[in-house]
């Protein structure tokens, strides 16, 4: 149902799908399909009638990483000039959460785009890893900064500095995945925990998806008086209304967007 050449996406309820689709490279980030990810994740995050984005490859890969093939050849100044990875901040900058369902690869620019993502689902069969150094680079696409903040130092220092690869029971105990679930019940999972986010009142959800990202980037002090001023505006939505009166009400609340 979508033009793009390198991704496919739908619309299924209040929710926007997102599957990565060069299954001949084990979804390796070209530019093409960087361009496609940004433009499709932008125009859901322009629509209020999407309250929550999915992104997804295949059974096999999630994405083998950056492509390797379209890099080769660069210079250092190419890549300067090229703003090579440059246009994934727009992605990382959405409003609307994003949830990761990975199964099998994530690595290199594969396991730092899931890393971009609010919520990453793993698959049993999810394997994760920044193998870059094997390649005589580094991480490229956040891995260093976001992989260390979600699985700390030690952990994050392995991975970077052997390129060694880890399993999806090992990325949900630390930290790096918020569960994992059977390959065959993947999709389902994550449509189940989009559906519940967008179900929610969006201001709500625009303002705790920006309150969660403003704590891994201030000082404690900093985030409190953040998350504060992120709480106090929504006693002003007629969705606050209605949470609190459903509760005392006992029943269920019907936000606006639902
Ligand atoms: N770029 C380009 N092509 C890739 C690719 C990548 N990152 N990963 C896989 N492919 C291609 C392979 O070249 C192969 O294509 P051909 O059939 O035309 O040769 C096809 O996808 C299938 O891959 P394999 O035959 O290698 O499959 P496998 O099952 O034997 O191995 C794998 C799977 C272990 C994931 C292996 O493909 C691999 O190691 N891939 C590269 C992983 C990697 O190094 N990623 C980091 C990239 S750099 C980066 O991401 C920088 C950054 O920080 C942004």
């Amino acid at each position: 149902t979508s033009n793009y050449e390198t991704i496919l996406t739908e619309t299924r309820g209040r929710v926007g799908w997102i599957t990565l689709n060069r299954p001949e490279a084990l979804n390796a980030l070209n530019a093409q399909l960087m361009h496609d990810v940004v433009h499709a994740a932008t125009t859901f995050d322009a629509n209020p009638a999407i309250g929550a984005i999915v992104v997804t490859g295949s059974e096999r890969a999630f994405a083998a990483g950056a492509d390797i093939k379209e890099m080769e050849s660069k210079s250092g100044l190419d890549m300067i000039m090229d703003d090579h990875f440059g246009p994934w901040a727009r992605f990382a900058a959405v409003r609307t959460p994003v949830i990761a369902a990975v199964s099998g690869y994530a690595l290199g620019g594969g396991c730092e785009l899931a890393m971009m993502c609010d919520i990453v689902l793993a698959a049993d069969t999810a394997k994760f890893g920044q193998p870059e150094i094997n390649l005589g680079v580094i991480p490229g696409m956040g891995g260093t900064q976001r992989l260390l903040r979600a699985v700390g130092y030690a952990k994050a220092a392995e991975l970077v500095l052997t390129g060694r690869m880890m399993g999806a029971e090992e990325a949900e105990r630390c930290g790096l995945v918020s569960r994992v679930v059977a390959a065959s019940d993947l999709l389902e999972e994550a449509g189940k925990v989009a559906d519940t986010i967008a179900s929610k009142s969006l201001p709500s959800v625009y303002a705790a998806k920006a309150a969660l990202d403003a704590a891994m980037e201030t000082s404690l002090a900093e985030g409190l008086r953040f998350e504060r001023h992120a709480f106090a505006p929504l006693f002003d939505t007629a969705d606050q209304k209605e949470g609190m009166a459903a509760f005392r009400e006992k029943r269920a609340p019907n936000f606006g967007n639902a």
